[in-house]
């Protein structure tokens, strides 16, 4: 296993251990999310857990929680979550988040949104002092027009590009959209970035995820340390 991976497997199951029996949770998508699925499977299993179900944030991770043995349940039977575990590609002091960088921000998002607390899990790797400095921002629109958003993503001072998929075809998310990955280099006003994008007719998410985070875990050479948001 590569530094990273261990790092990875170490902040998941830090967040891990917030969860408790009867829970019902949000499950991330990515490869440390996917470390935490590892270890609530793992704990299932022992029967140190009992009763937890699983909302995924993909088509992806409900395959892999699935094959785990996690019971998968969706929004509409609980529409309120207990605790969701996701990644990041990137993390401000503030505990502001990128997301996106694996397709699924749309889910990602409605989930954080419905989740009492939203545990984020990181290596040290992706904190930055400003969002945008080391991670595009996805922004997935629907492909009718989508060329329209380049002229006014780049008035933002974004360079785009279409995300393509490794054969070449442009990238679909799990709703069938495109994603435009959006170098801005340091977003300085994230929130004004934010409603500019939520008022475009087309745009249906961006990666930008402002107060969501309750929780962040690092992992670091030195250890994991758990921050939680001021509020
Ligand atoms: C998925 O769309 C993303 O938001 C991921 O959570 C993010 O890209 C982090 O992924 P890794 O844990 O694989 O770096």
């Amino acid at each position: 296993m590569s530094d990273d991976d261990r790092l990875k497997r170490e902040a998941a199951q830090r967040a891990v251990e917030l969860v408790r029996s009867g829970m019902i949770l949000g499950l991330g998508h990515g490869t440390t999310a996917h470390q935490a699925l590892v270890r609530i499977a793992e704990l299932l299993r022992a029967g140190t857990l009992r009763d937890i179900a699983g909302v995924p944030c993909s088509t992806q991770v409900e395959a892999e929680a699935r094959k785990l043995g996690i019971p998968v349940t969706t929004l509409d039977e609980h529409p309120t979550l207990d605790l969701t575990i996701d990644g990041a590609d990137e993390v401000d002091p503030n505990l502001n988040l990128i997301k996106g960088g694996g397709g699924a921000l749309l889910r990602e998002k409605v989930v954080a949104q419905a989740s009492e607390r939203e545990a984020i899990v990181v290596d040290e790797g992706k904190l930055s002092s400003a969002l945008g400095t080391r991670s595009p921002l996805p922004v997935e629109v629907i492909p009718f027009g989508w060329k329209t958003h380049i002229p006014y993503l780049e008035s933002r001072g974004a360079a785009v590009a279409l995300r393509r998929a490794p054969a070449g075809e442009p990238f679909r998310t799990d709703q069938g959209n495109f994603i435009l990955d959006c170098r801005f280099g340091p977003i300085r006003d994230p929130h004004g970035l934010a409603r500019g994008l939520e008022a475009r007719a087309g745009i249906v998410a961006h990666g930008l995820f402002l107060g969501l985070a309750t929780d962040l875990f690092v992992a670091g050479p030195n250890g994991v340390r758990h921050l939680r948001r001021a509020t």
